[in-house]
């Protein structure tokens, strides 16, 4: 008599397994430009090969595009009010939204709990600069194609050229954190120094933008 229970037991814990798991995968699904993680970067010159300088440009930035969509990024470009948090993105706890210059809410500011630098016994990320990017540049919500355009355009990038885009990528100190993010969280994939070359690529190559 005790097997068939156990098994019971063992079948109803599988499905209730099986449950959680389609419903995580259902809201991972949700969101279209949410890729999988990834950790490997293809450096910018392995697309050499790639003879016409239009597709090149669009490979190029499609690789790119693995940061710019990693959580380490999306979670501070938004397309709602509210940061998002971990490799799972779900919306910040507590709820903060961004205020009118990006640091939060009087008496919920950022730097109240996120100080100069990541804080790791309880998880805390942190930079002297930390803030939600404006909602002019949010990344959220949208495809690879629709980031790409917004990311060279003056008006929603906050005025830069793409010599300016170039240095922010590569010296901004929020930027950089995605690579140093503190315990218990994905970096960005690769490395930014390999991330700065595959941008300095695509805009070498007309900075083309993947038509979705
Ligand atoms: C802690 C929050 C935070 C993180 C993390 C973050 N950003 Fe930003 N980002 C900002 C803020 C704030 C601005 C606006 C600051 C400015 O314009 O100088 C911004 C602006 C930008 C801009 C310029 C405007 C635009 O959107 O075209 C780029 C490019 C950018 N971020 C790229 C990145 C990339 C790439 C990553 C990940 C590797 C990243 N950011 C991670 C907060 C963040
Ligand atoms: C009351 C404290 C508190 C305030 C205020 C706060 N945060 Fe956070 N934030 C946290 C904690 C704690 C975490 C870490 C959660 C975790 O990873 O488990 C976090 C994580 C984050 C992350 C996730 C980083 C990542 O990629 O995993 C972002 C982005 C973020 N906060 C942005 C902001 C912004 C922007 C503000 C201001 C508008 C803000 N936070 C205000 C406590 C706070």
């Amino acid at each position: 008599m005790r097997t068939p229970s156990v098994f019971a037991c063992a079948s109803a814990a599988l499905v209730l397994v099986a449950g959680a798991l389609t419903q995580r995968s259902a809201s991972q699904t949700a969101a279209p430009n949410w890729p999988q993680l990834t950790t490997e970067l293809r450096p910018a010159e392995s697309f050499a090969g790639i003879s016409d300088t239009q597709i090149r440009s669009i490979a190029v930035f499609e690789e790119a595009g693995k940061v710019l969509q990693h959580p380490r990024c999306m979670n501070c470009h938004p397309a709602g009010e509210r940061p998002r948090q971990t490799d799972q993105r779900r919306l910040h706890q507590p709820l903060v939204v961004r205020g009118k210059d990006g640091h939060g809410a009087p008496g919920m500011a950022c730097a109240t709990c996120h100080g100069g630098a990541n804080f790791d016994p309880s998880r805390v990320p942190g930079n002297p600069h930390w803030a939600l990017a404006p909602a002019s540049m949010a990344w959220e919500g949208k495809t690879l194609g629709e980031i790409c355009v917004q990311l060279k355009d003056p008006r929603r990038n906050g005025g830069r050229d793409m010599a300016a885009i170039l240095k922010h990528v590569t010296s901004d100190s929020l930027v950089l954190w995605a690579w140093e993010p503190g315990a218990g969280r994905a970096p960005a994939p690769g490395s930014n120094a390999q991330f700065g070359k595959q941008l300095a690529a695509w805009v070498e190559t007309g900075a083309h933008s993947p038509k979705r």
